[in-house]
């Protein structure tokens, strides 16, 4: 049996972008690499947990030592998620799509002289939000992102209250700041007590305070 803080508990990671199929060729994405999510996995396995990783088609290679569930779109990442549960603590690190096509074309979209196609979006489930308002099977502790380019503090304190999570670890993802797609974060944790502010560190270090801080709170 795995040693460490975390042995004997299951933790829930979901990473990486979702993909929003149009047709299918082509599909809704956004520039998130799975680092920073691989990073909080890779710090879970290191503490001795059982990870349950539900990854959007990353850049960045899987962790080792976890159950690796993969997925396209944010409803495939529900469900993933739904059935892994319970889990003791879950990160929800994803950047899922806001919104998917609402009627996914069977064949490739042609080019028409002069027409163009309309896209009807429609709105994803929110799965931080899902998970975190459950009355039944709610894991312990549930800690969501906040990725903002502006506002970075009040858009965390609001999102966490409106989603129902326990944390929100705030980033500012802002151009220049080289940390979407980067190899390092600078974020603020955003608890019931208050806000902590993280020095800029590299992905995997600021994966380890996390994951030290949701060690304590499950002792
Ligand atoms: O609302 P926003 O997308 O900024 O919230 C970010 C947080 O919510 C992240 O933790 C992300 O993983 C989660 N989220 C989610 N499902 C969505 C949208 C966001 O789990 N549909």
């Amino acid at each position: 049996l795995a040693d460490g803080p975390l042995a004997g508990r299951h933790l829930l990671i979901t990473s990486g972008p979702t993909h929003e199929p149009i047709d299918p060729v082509r599909y809704i994405a956004n520039r998130s690499s799975g680092a920073q999510g691989t990073a909080i996995a890779r710090a879970a396995v290191r503490a001795g947990a059982q990870v349950t990783f539900v990854t959007g088609p990353a850049d960045v290679p899987p962790p080792e030592g976890v159950t690796l569930v993969r997925v396209e779109t944010a409803r495939q990442m529900l469900d993933a998620v739904e059935a892994a549960l319970p889990a003791d603590a879950a990160v929800f690190a994803a950047a899922v799509a806001d919104w998917r096509v609402l009627s996914e074309a069977g064949r490739k979209m042609k080019k028409q002289d002069g027409a163009l196609p309309q896209l009807e979006l429609a709105e994803n489930p929110d799965i931080l939000a899902t998970v975190s308002q459950k009355t039944e099977g709610r894991p312990g502790l549930v800690v969501g992102f906040a990725a903002e380019t502006h506002d970075v503090l009040d858009n965390a304190r609001a999102k966490r209250l409106r989603k129902g999570c326990d944390w929100i670890v705030a980033n500012d993802v802002s151009e220049g700041t080289g940390i979407m797609g980067g190899t390092e974060n600078a974020v603020t944790l955003v608890t019931s007590e208050g806000e902590e502010s993280w020095p800029r560190a590299s992905k995997d270090v600021v994966a380890e305070q996390l994951i030290d801080r949701i060690a304590e709170v499950l002792a």
